[in-house]
């Protein structure tokens, strides 16, 4: 059953009782979400809560934390474990989603050299999975991963029970206070500074904590236009919201005792890294069909909203660069 089909089935009944909810469905499939719309249907989600039955899938839109603690639940529901909290990168067709996450971090380290004597930092590291994935893929001397949520670094040291060479900190990137001066030879901010209020101290922490020969690479969401009004500004702080365009970067990074040696737009690859996406939430996992409906309506959501934005406001952009004095 394609995406529209399946919508049509679980939402006829809701429709009587939240008209709002047919006009919101024409839009969800369509992929046509905006913030406004957004907020409407996260209030018609909550009065689905008894429906769902899962408090967590509608507090998502709350608060930054409220939208870990879904996620990380979404992942683990549909997939039975814990999966990388960053977008999907296409390199094929068919592929699964934690495949095409695997892929964003293969395609970021694919500028970096071998590492099997480095030691790395993870900043920003969620639920530790993609720290783990290159402990497991590249076997680093080291990987440390700070995160500041302690909701992912709970989760975090759970799954790292097999591994000796990593470590997670709840720290804030832009003090990494747990991180020693010039340590570091690679470090790595995959898909998370678009939260940081002040990315020119994260800026310069990066400089502190790479040694002179030390390499970083960042993956960043940038807006495309200079501010973001069309998101209420309580909304955008519940939710660290504090997008940086491509040119703060590059202003910034020549202040901050950075170079940039590389730098990619690769928004495309994002985009289509949610193609076959209505594939990835299957029946079978879940118990009951109303709870499915949860879930897959979840889904529709997350995928809309993010490849929207990538489409008309937001870039995905990676920058590859080294202390200056390198
Ligand atoms: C989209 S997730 C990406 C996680 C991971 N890098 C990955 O690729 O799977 C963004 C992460 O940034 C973290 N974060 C937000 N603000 C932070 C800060 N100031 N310092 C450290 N981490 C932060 C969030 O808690 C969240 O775990």
């Amino acid at each position: 059953m394609n995406t529209a089909a399946w919508i049509k089935k679980g939402s006829d009944s809701l429709t009587n009782e939240y008209p709002a909810f047919d006009k919101l469905k024409k839009e969800i499939v369509e992929y046509q979400i905006t913030s406004q719309n957004l907020h409407s249907l996260t209030k018609i989600l909550s009065k689905m809560k008894k429906i769902a039955n899962k408090p967590s899938l509608i507090s998502a839109a709350y608060s930054v934390r409220d939208y870990y603690v879904s996620i990380n639940d979404v992942y683990l529901q549909i997939f039975g474990k814990h999966l990388m909290l960053h977008y999907p990168y296409y390199q094929k067709d068919f592929e699964s989603l934690e495949k095409r996450q695997q892929n964003l971090t293969d395609y970021c380290l694919s500028y970096v050299d071998g590492m099997a004597d480095k030691n790395l930092l993870e900043v920003g590291c969620g639920n530790g999975t993609q720290s783990l994935y290159i402990a497991d893929i590249r076997s680093p001397q080291k990987i440390t991963g700070i995160d500041l949520n302690p909701d992912n670094i709970s989760i975090a040291l759970h799954n790292k029970a097999r591994q000796q060479n990593v470590e997670f900190y709840v720290d804030d990137a832009q003090k990494l206070e747990t991180i020693s001066d010039h340590s570091i030879d690679l470090l790595i901010c995959i898909e998370s500074a678009f939260h940081y209020p002040h990315k020119e101290l994260f800026l310069k922490q990066i400089s502190r904590v790479l040694k002179p020969t030390g390499k970083f690479v960042i993956a960043d969401i940038v807006n495309i236009f200079p501010n973001r009004k069309y998101l209420s500004k309580g909304w955008k702080n519940k939710m660290a919201f504090n997008h940086w365009m491509e040119s703060d970067y590059m202003a910034s990074f020549a202040g901050s005792g950075l170079k940039i040696g590389y730098s990619e737009n690769i928004t495309s690859h994002i985009i289509h890294g949610y193609q076959g996406s209505s594939k990835w939430v299957r029946r079978v996992n879940f118990r009951s069909w109303i709870n499915y409906l949860g879930y897959r309506l979840y889904a529709v959501v997350h995928t809309g909203y993010n490849t929207n934005m990538l489409k008309n406001r937001e870039n995905y952009i990676l920058f590859v660069g080294s202390p200056e004095k390198n």
